[in-house]
């Protein structure tokens, strides 16, 4: 069914596990990640970020996912991505997400605060939750997000802003990278620490791919209810394309579209069992 993703966080922030929102573009990712959430039987966050308005027609995804949600047999929640426009957030208001992420974090800290506000306020008066961060993630490889300056989120910024803006959930940069990293990956747990005795709302990690197993599960311990996976996605279904290409023998569209959802399966079955704490990852 469709959940709210308050409640959805609120349940996973009670058994310190995290619920893991996958970066979607089409009906192959959506239906690989619902799959693989009721395999494992946790929820999941089908995540669609502002920069695929352009070639993803909002309103005949969102119809879809909520079809595919009412006969789902676990929690689904639908949450817009990154958006930087008003009129992006009220375009998936008015098509059903149950939350939705603005990103004013180019912004000095009181601006970003400002415009957040505006947005809870919205969000807030139909029962949408929102997400916002502050501090920013840089970019790693083959990622297809924006570039940030990778500025850490400061933990006394992140207390005045949850209190000034009322935002549901908070995402914390704590050296995650969007995209896999090129170098060894530097995450400061002692600084998610400091977030979670500073903020009480579920706390979001952006940039989950290529994040070692043993660090996931140390910034579920401290806090984080949240996290985004796209690109180790991408690059599963990509491999599996130029695999295909280099056959000599053309196969048909929907075999090789039936193929390409099974490979991303796969690969976030694996993250869902990762982030609900199953034993067997
Ligand atoms: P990755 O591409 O590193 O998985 O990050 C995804 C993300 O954080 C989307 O908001």
């Amino acid at each position: 069914m469709l959940m709210d993703t308050r409640t959805m966080l609120a349940h996973a922030q009670a058994d310190q596990r995290a619920v893991a929102a996958f970066n979607v573009y089409s009906l192959e990712t959506v239906q690989a990640a619902v799959s693989a959430a009721e395999k494992v039987k946790q929820p999941v966050i089908i995540a669609l970020g502002e920069r695929y308005f352009g070639t993803v027609d909002v309103e005949g995804f969102a119809a879809m996912v909520r079809a595919l949600a009412a006969k789902s047999s676990v929690p689904v929640a639908l949450h817009l991505d990154h958006a930087y426009e008003k009129k992006s957030i009220i375009r998936a208001i008015r098509n059903g997400f149950t939350s939705v992420m603005y990103d004013g974090s180019k912004y000095e800290l009181e601006e970003n605060i400002a415009r957040t506000k505006e947005i809870v306020s919205i969000a807030h008066m139909v029962g949408v939750s929102v997400e916002a961060e502050i501090g920013s993630l840089a970019r790693g490889a083959f990622s297809d997000e924006e570039e940030g300056d990778g500025t850490l989120t400061d933990p006394q910024s992140a207390k005045r802003f949850v209190e000034a803006t009322e935002v549901d959930f908070l995402a914390a940069a704590i050296g995650t990278v969007h995209g896999m990293y090129t170098g060894e990956p530097n995450i400061n747990i002692g600084l998610l620490k400091q977030i979670r005795e500073a903020v009480r709302v579920p706390l979001v990690l952006h940039g989950g791919s290529g994040t070692p197993d043993e660090t996931i599960r140390e910034t579920i311990r401290n806090g984080i209810c949240k996290i985004n996976v796209n690109t180790e996605i991408s690059m599963a279904a990509v491999s599996y394309l130029k695999s295909v290409h280099e056959d000599a023998a053309i196969p048909h569209l929907s075999d090789v579209m039936a193929h390409m959802q099974g490979v991303m399966e796969t690969s976030m079955e694996r993250f869902i069992r990762l982030f609900g704490g199953c034993a067997d990852v």
